[in-house]
């Protein structure tokens, strides 16, 4: 479909069903669907994720739900920017098909569902330990909306690394049929990576967040030295910040997501999250340890 048609919004589960049977896509040699999953409050890099679904597939849904069983008692699900007429207009400039936004009640009509996909241990480390069930409950519903969807690709975005990781291992460990495409972090000119949480950044606390991208660039400029010459370069940029309260500043092995020891020699991830203000911030950069 063309770029710059409005997407249609569907918000029930039969109708989106009933819309994707209609165009062949649920059915025999078909149209190829990409699924990008979103909680909303779009920016340019999600729209970057829809180009990218735009270029592999026929049908291009994208979802916006503000998933309940991912946020935690104290988090920010009643404040998350709910902002779907906006979200429909920026979807229509790069091509979406459809929009999937239903109710909490239509995804959970009984409540939050009892049954869940669990991450496993390296859902409770970085993110899983600051946020407990956090994984788990990204992962039982991008299964739902798989389920819901039948897509032959989902499209992720690297900003969230630890995320990406799962989802990969949930599609191997589970037989899910799509294939995942990880598209790379959009940044602002300053190096911070765009996230749906920027705009609860006072002025003064944005500059302070480059701290992040700026950390993570250094880290990798002197990757060749080690792990930790790499930790010591970024810890440099982020301590120097007092808006910036580091949670966790690690390396990660890519194919375990385990921290590496520290000669570690490869590719590896450096994994950083903060708060800044009342404003939880992550990042992430790939270092060559060689
Ligand atoms: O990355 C997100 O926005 C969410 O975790 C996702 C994948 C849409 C599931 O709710």
């Amino acid at each position: 479909m063309n770029v710059l048609t409005t997407p249609e919004v569907i918000d029930t589960i039969a109708g989106l069903r009933a819309r994707l049977a209609g165009t062949g896509a649920r059915a025999g040699e078909r149209p190829r669907v990409v699924l990008v999953p979103t909680m909303g409050a779009l920016h340019a890099g999600h729209l970057a994720l829809v180009r990218r679904a735009r270029e592999l597939g026929d049908i291009v849904v994208v979802s916006i739900f503000v998933n309940p069983l991912q946020f935690g008692a104290g988090e920010d699900l009643a404040s998350y920017p709910r902002t779907l007429e906006a979200d429909v207009a920026a979807l229509a400039t790069v091509g979406a098909d459809l929009v999937f936004a239903p109710t909490g009640q239509v995804m959970y009509p009984h409540g939050p569902s009892s049954t869940r996909v669990t991450a496993g241990p390296v859902g409770t480390l970085y993110e899983g330990a600051a946020r407990p069930g956090h994984f788990d409950g990204m992962l039982t519903v991008v299964s739902k909306l798989i389920n819901i969807v039948g897509p032959d690709v989902v499209v992720f975005g690297q900003k969230d690394a630890q995320q990406v990781f799962l989802v990969e291992a949930m599609l191997a460990d589970l037989d899910f049929r799509p294939v995942i495409e990880v598209v790379p972090i959009v940044r602002e000119e300053s190096g911070l990576a765009l996230s749906s949480r920027n705009r609860n950044l006072a002025e003064e606390q944005r500059a302070a967040a480059r701290a992040l991208s700026a950390g993570l660039a250094a880290a990798a400029s002197v990757a060749g030295r080690g792990v930790a010459a790499a930790l010591q370069a970024a810890h440099a940029f982020i301590d120097a910040q007092p808006l910036v309260k580091l949670d966790y500043l690690v390396v990660v092995d890519p194919q375990t997501f385990l921290p590496v020891a520290a000669d570690h020699l490869g590719p590896a991830r450096m994994l950083v999250a903060a708060l800044v203000g009342s404003t939880r911030l992550i990042d992430n950069a790939a270092l060559d340890l060689n």
